[in-house]
């Protein structure tokens, strides 16, 4: 691929709906993408969007996902892990098939990613950036206890990303974590009918956010959550 003179990002969940805007506007502002799918679509077509195909809970498939990304782009400015999933359930309903398939969409797709690139990005000049996905469920009990293996699983996310932080500190690694309510998608349009989305947070809003923290102006940013709440 011929690498333009932008920054180079991998960034999971690339065909969801949060992860293709986020994919076209790095895109357009004219950085390299690497975009990690699970199932190949042909969505998102632009000559400095490269596609790779991982399941991310396969700790192999991201070990090989992160030394074929470094090959063909030689350094990663910024990982941008949108990847995730959902589910309801309350204590009666959560058990161990439940927890496991949660922690295993949201978390392992995160950790697995992380072991196998921090020590790489920690030799980079510049370091990198990495931005999770939290959500507000994950800190607030009233929302967790219809969704319980959802909110564990996002809540470990704010521990990996302080972690990331303390183990990149000195190397110039800065990690974050955005933490939306409800995000304004055709799938939680259809799904929640009677609610008013103009309340909720904006995909675009959250993309712009991600290109903020990755560039100059993130600079001074340092072991963030961000809210993004809307107007919830
Ligand atoms: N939507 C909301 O209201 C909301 C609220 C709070 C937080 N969030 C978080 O924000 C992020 C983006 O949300 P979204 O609505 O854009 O979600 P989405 O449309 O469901 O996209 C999630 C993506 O994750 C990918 N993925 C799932 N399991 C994977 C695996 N094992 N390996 C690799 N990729 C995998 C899927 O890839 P494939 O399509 O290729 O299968 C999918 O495209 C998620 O982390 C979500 O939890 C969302």
């Amino acid at each position: 691929m011929f690498l333009h003179m932008g920054k180079n990002f991998l960034i999971t969940g690339a065909n969801g709906h949060l992860g293709s805007v986020i994919v076209e506007k790095l895109a357009k502002e004219g950085n390299n993408i690497a975009a990690v799918v699970r199932t190949p679509t042909g969505k998102l077509v632009f000559d400095n969007v490269q596609h790779f195909v991982a399941d991310l809970t396969d700790d192999d498939q991201a070990k090989k996902l992160v030394d074929d990304v470094y090959a063909e782009f030689k350094t990663i400015d910024g990982v941008v892990l949108t990847a995730g999933g959902f589910a309801m359930g309350n204590l009666e309903t959560t058990g161990k098939s439940q927890l496991e398939q949660m922690f295993a969409v949201n978390f392992y797709t995160a950790y697995y990613l992380v072991r196998h690139l921090l020590a790489k990005a920690m030799q980079q000049p510049n370091g990198s950036r990495f931005i999770f996905f939290g959500a507000r469920t994950a800190l607030d009990h009233g929302a967790a206890k219809n969704s319980i293996a959802y909110a564990f699983s996002k809540a470990l996310l704010f521990q990996l990303s302080g972690l990331v932080n303390e183990i990149g500190k000195g190397s110039n690694i800065v990690s974050c974590i955005i933490v939306p309510s409800i995000i304004d998608t055709q799938e939680n349009r259809n799904s929640m009918p009677n609610s008013d989305p103009s309340k909720w947070v904006s995909k675009e809003d959250i993309a712009s956010m991600v290109s903020f923290l990755c560039f100059e102006t993130g600079n001074p940013i340092r072991d963030s959550s961000i809210k993004m709440y809307g107007n919830i």
